[in-house]
């Protein structure tokens, strides 16, 4: 069965995205039963010279061309921006188009409506490449912790921090240096303020949160610190003491019979002896505790093209399986406790 794929989006994720579409179509076949087959791909420049993967699909700035399109059963939105991006997805699901999105700001603020207006559609809308990368995160808070009472999860979600954490630790690069390597490298978001002031760590975490608790908190439910008042002074000192420092996000059941969740992201000061002291540059890894299962970490790139892409992979592939068996509109988050989310104290 052929699948037709629609592109918004062909930068570091997107060609990502097709180099392995390309490169694996085999497997994905004999896996899946399906051939996933880019049809279209909506970009911002069209002059832009696109190397690394083969170009055998057209190339516009008209996303009509891929909404209007009925060859195209599923779109991926990997272009980010918030307001164009919403109405793209949005139109794609009423169009009965399934989704796959690795747009953590618009899945944080707007999900819950995205993932009704799925549901209302009978169509899948699934962003595992949200957070954490190339780390499965989403997909196995939401499989296996059904029996399973979650208490905290906490790690190091933003790929750039990390990066820039590290290199100042490790090879003295300055601040500004670090993080102009980091968007060298295609870990940054397009406007990197986010990544460095928490914005981007604190939008993964409200998505975790509500995986984790069945909670959907708003931004300004959570304490956000970044690390861009961090000077090499203060990363000096630390591990003078012996501790690594690390931009952390944290999500945890607080109060006496904890039924409420206090949410902060912030520079952490982490034993080098604990595991995550030990998670460099771009890699995330995602602490989760359960009452049953104690505590396991989920340790990988969390930044990057083909990680993500790959995340992005296993959207497409069970979504293709969905459509193979007859069965798309699966929902993709957890179960809701109502708990209360702690405000930040002031
Ligand atoms: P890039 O900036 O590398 O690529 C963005 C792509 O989208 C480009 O092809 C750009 O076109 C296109 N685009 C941007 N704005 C528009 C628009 N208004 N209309 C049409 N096309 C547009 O971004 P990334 O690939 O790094 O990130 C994409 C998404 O994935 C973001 O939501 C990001 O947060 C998320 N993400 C990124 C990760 C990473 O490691 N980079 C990891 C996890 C998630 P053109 O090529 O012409 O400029
Ligand atoms: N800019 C993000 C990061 C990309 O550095 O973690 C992955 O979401």
């Amino acid at each position: 069965m052929d699948i037709g794929i629609g592109l918004f989006g062909l930068g570091t994720v997107g060609s990502g995205v097709v180099k392995i579409l390309q490169d694996n179509a085999d497997q994905i076949a004999k896996r899946t039963g399906t051939h996933l087959l880019v049809k279209h791909a909506v970009v911002n420049n069209l002059e832009k010279k696109r190397t690394g993967f083969i170009n055998n699909f057209p190339i516009t700035n008209d996303a009509k061309d891929i909404l209007n399109n009925p060859e195209i059963q599923i779109v991926v939105e990997v272009m980010g921006t918030l307001d164009q991006a919403y109405k793209i997805i949005k139109d794609s699901l009423t169009a009965k188009k399934h989704v796959v999105t690795a747009n953590k700001d618009l899945i944080a603020s707007r999900g819950q409506e995205l993932v009704a207006i799925a549901e209302a559609n009978g169509v899948d809308l699934f962003f595992e490449a949200a957070v954490a990368g190339g780390i499965p995160i989403l997909r196995t808070l939401a499989n296996s912790f059904t029996a399973d009472e979650i208490s905290r999860v906490a790690g190091i979600i933003n790929g750039t921090s990390n990066f820039i954490l590290t290199q100042m630790t490790t090879n003295k690069l300055s601040y500004a240096n670090a993080l102009q390597l980091a968007q060298k490298k295609g870990f940054a978001e397009a406007d990197p303020t986010n990544d460095v002031a928490g914005f981007d760590a604190a939008y993964k975490l409200i998505i975790l949160s509500n995986f984790a608790f069945g909670v959907q908190p708003a931004l300004d439910d959570l304490t956000i610190n970044g690390i861009t008042h961090l000077t090499d002074a203060d990363i000096e000192d630390a591990n003078a003491f012996g501790y690594a420092v690390k931009l952390l996000g944290v999500a945890q059941r607080v109060g006496q019979d904890a039924n409420a969740i206090s949410i902060d992201v912030s520079p952490y000061l982490v034993p080098f002896t604990h595991p995550l002291a030990t998670v460099h540059n771009e890699n995330n890894a995602v602490l989760v505790n359960g009452e049953s299962v104690g505590e396991i970490m989920l340790y990988g790139p969390g930044a990057g093209e083909l990680p993500t892409a790959n995340s992005v992979l296993s959207d497409l592939t069970n979504i293709a399986t969905d459509i193979a068996l007859n069965t798309p509109g699966r929902p993709f988050n957890s179960f809701n406790q109502n708990l209360d989310i702690a405000k930040p104290s002031q």
